[in-house]
């Protein structure tokens, strides 16, 4: 398999490519409009066919490259289907499985954060986007936003996991690349060491964030795909 993280600075966003080296097709996780001549040359680079484009949710805080991928390469987007945006070309629900080559990636839907988030496991590793953090999760402050939802989501789809899976996040503020699902589950500072629904909750309620910058701007943008 072909991995690699890529980081948008301005969002601290992380995207992720897949690809098989058998087949050289791929597929991009949470991929970042400002970022696509980046991904265009490590696809060129590699001698990779995009296949698909993942969104693990309808972003707040960037804008998606879904739509510019799609029009470059004849990718087919892809999306939950709570998400509400309808130039998606396949809607996925929990237990979706998409394959690239030999790479099965299976959809688990993880709602909390949106009602549309969507984890994706593939290989070892677990892509979670805005569901579980490195040491933090998602806000559940606004889109549709709920931190009972967040937690039995974390709980049931992502903890269940093997301890040693590597746990792919969709953002970092502190320069963390990744973590394991064991390490959350103890060390999480808002859901490890067993922290019940009411202690999460709590902490949830009181984080009193910023209204996010982008969202004006990034959650139009995207229910259109990007454009
Ligand atoms: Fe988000």
């Amino acid at each position: 398999m072909i991995f690699h993280q890529f980081f948008e600075v301005e969002s601290s966003t992380y995207t992720y490519l897949l690809a098989s080296e058998q087949t050289r097709e791929a597929v991009l996780i949470d991929p970042v409009a400002s970022e696509i001549d980046i991904y265009t040359q490590y696809l060129e680079m590699h001698n990779l066919t995009l296949v698909y484009s993942l969104d693990t949710h309808v972003h707040a805080d960037h804008v998606t490259a879904a739509n510019l991928l799609r029009d470059k390469f004849g990718c087919k987007t892809v999306l939950h289907r709570n998400s509400g945006v309808n130039c998606g070309d396949i809607f996925i629900t929990d237990q979706s499985v998409i394959r690239i080559g030999e790479i099965n990636i299976e959809a688990r839907y993880t709602p909390g954060h949106t009602n549309a988030c969507t984890s994706y496991v593939a290989e070892g590793m677990v892509f979670t986007g805005d569901a579980l953090l490195i040491d933090g999760c998602g806000r559940t402050d606004f889109q549709e936003g709920n931190a009972e939802i967040l937690y039995d989501s974390i709980h049931t789809q992502i903890f269940t996991l093997p301890d040693e899976t590597i746990v792919y996040p969709g953002h970092d503020y502190k320069g963390r690349l990744v973590s394991t699902v064991g390490h959350e589950r103890l060390h999480n500072s808002r859901l490890g060491a067993g922290k019940s629904k009411a202690e999460f909750v709590e902490i949830m309620n009181n984080l009193n964030l910023p209204y996010p910058k982008k969202i004006d701007i990034a959650l139009p943008a995207n229910k259109a795909c990007g454009q």
